[in-house]
């Protein structure tokens, strides 16, 4: 896929009605939102339009109302944060693409800024309706895609609309794919892959892609007992997905034929049962991965497996990083997801963190200024992991 895409800085914008898809897709409780890292990020595109002096007509979906017009789900909380950020009022439509937000568009003077109305309360959104994607383009004069988040999503907002408008990226999507690309495409070596996660199958073709381009990849968290129950060991109630014992096989063997370094845990941390509540007290023993007791699951790496990936990493010139470790919303689970966090916070090497725990992780912990990059998406980074095209981003102009 070609990612050299043309940018809001390749296209006049001054005095034109510009379409701005982000990513506003919020955590909210009771009504407020409890991290603005989605709309901080989406900033300097839209500063970008305010002083370049053109009709910005800002949309995003959130949750998944499903062609619903659920009151929870309005983006009004996003418009009143982003009025704060920016300085300057967000104007606030109170439909998609109906009438309220047709006028509000075609008043919109230079330098004024408004929000649709959360895109997925229309059927035709996520049906990707070119209906809906002629409507959307009928207010504006050009398409700015900013919405990382998004991008492996083919609907009206992301991607349909670039049939009717002259399509380019705004900065957070260049940057993400700039960043992520030349990781994948270029990395400098050693390069390092770490991922995380419940399960085999949702990594599948990341896993895959990535072995053939890093030099080291680690495996933990939950997904890393079908490995072991793949080298025969038993792995007592661990997470185990059987049915891909056969694809954990196939990966050795391909990894083992590449030369790829592949590591997987020697310790783990189990418990008799999974933490109920997740974040409540467990009581917890560590012990070497092919001797996990029948009646016991494993929930973390142990300090042996954390020790060897963290010099891994610290060899590394290239660090990509997807998944936690462990239960990471629980304070005894997380020390393996804590220590790989930390591993990158301590390289000099170029560290990218998918989004997601391993994303939460390393906020928490007030590493974010030292990683190099934490991606703004979660699925869609893990799409741009197993090489695929992202439909968001194939729509917009070549340079
Ligand atoms: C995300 O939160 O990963 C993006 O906003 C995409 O949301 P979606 O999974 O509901 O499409």
């Amino acid at each position: 896929m070609n990612y050299n895409k043309k940018s809001i800085e390749d296209i006049e914008v001054a005095g034109k009605r510009v379409l701005c898809r982000c990513d506003f897709n919020v955590p909210t409780k009771n009504g407020v939102i409890t991290s603005d890292k989605r709309i901080v990020a989406a900033l300097p595109t839209i500063q970008y339009l305010v002083e370049h002096k053109a009709k910005v007509i800002l949309c995003s979906h959130m949750g998944k109302p499903k062609g619903e017009w659920k009151p929870e789900l309005s983006l009004k909380v996003v418009a009143d944060r982003l009025s704060e950020l920016l300085g300057q009022e967000v104007i606030m439509a109170a439909d998609v693409a109906g009438e309220d937000a047709k006028a509000k568009a075609a008043a919109l003077k230079e330098g004024q800024v408004m929000l649709l109305e959360n895109t997925r309360y229309m059927k035709g959104e996520t049906k990707n309706d070119p209906e809906l994607s002629k409507e959307l383009a009928s207010m504006a004069d050009i398409f700015v895609n900013d919405a990382f988040g998004t991008a492996h999503r083919a609907h009206s907002s992301t991607a349909g609309v670039a049939d009717y408008l002259p399509a380019v990226s705004g900065y957070l999507v260049q940057k993400e794919v700039s960043i992520m690309g030349k990781a994948l495409a270029d990395p400098e070596r050693p390069f390092v892959a770490i991922l995380g996660g419940a399960k085999v199958s949702d990594k599948l073709n990341v896993i895959n892609n990535l072995l053939e381009k890093v030099d080291t990849l680690i495996i933990g968290g939950g997904m890393a007992y079908t490995f072991q129950a793949a080298k025969g060991s038993s792995v007592g109630k661990s997470l185990l997905d059987e049915s891909k014992i056969d694809y954990c096989k196939e990966m050795m063997a391909k990894a083992e034929a590449k030369g790829v370094k592949l590591l997987l845990p020697v310790d783990c941390v189990v418990a008799s049962d999974f933490p109920n509540p997740i974040d409540g007290p467990i009581e917890v023993k560590t012990v070497p991965v092919t001797e996990i007791p029948d009646d016991m699951e494993g929930l973390d790496i142990g300090e042996k497996t954390q020790a060897i990936f963290a010099e891994a990493v610290k060899n590394a010139k290239t660090v990509v990083w997807n998944g936690p470790m462990g239960v990471f919303e629980n304070p005894t689970l997380a020390k393996g997801t804590i220590a790989m966090a930390q591993a990158l916070a301590d390289s000099d090497a170029t560290t990218i963190v998918g989004g997601g725990d391993s994303a939460a992780a390393c906020e928490q912990l007030g590493f974010a200024d030292k990683i190099t990059h934490i991606s703004t998406g979660g699925g869609a980074s893990l799409e741009f992991l197993e090489g695929l095209e992202l439909p968001g981003i194939a729509c917009l102009q070549d340079k």
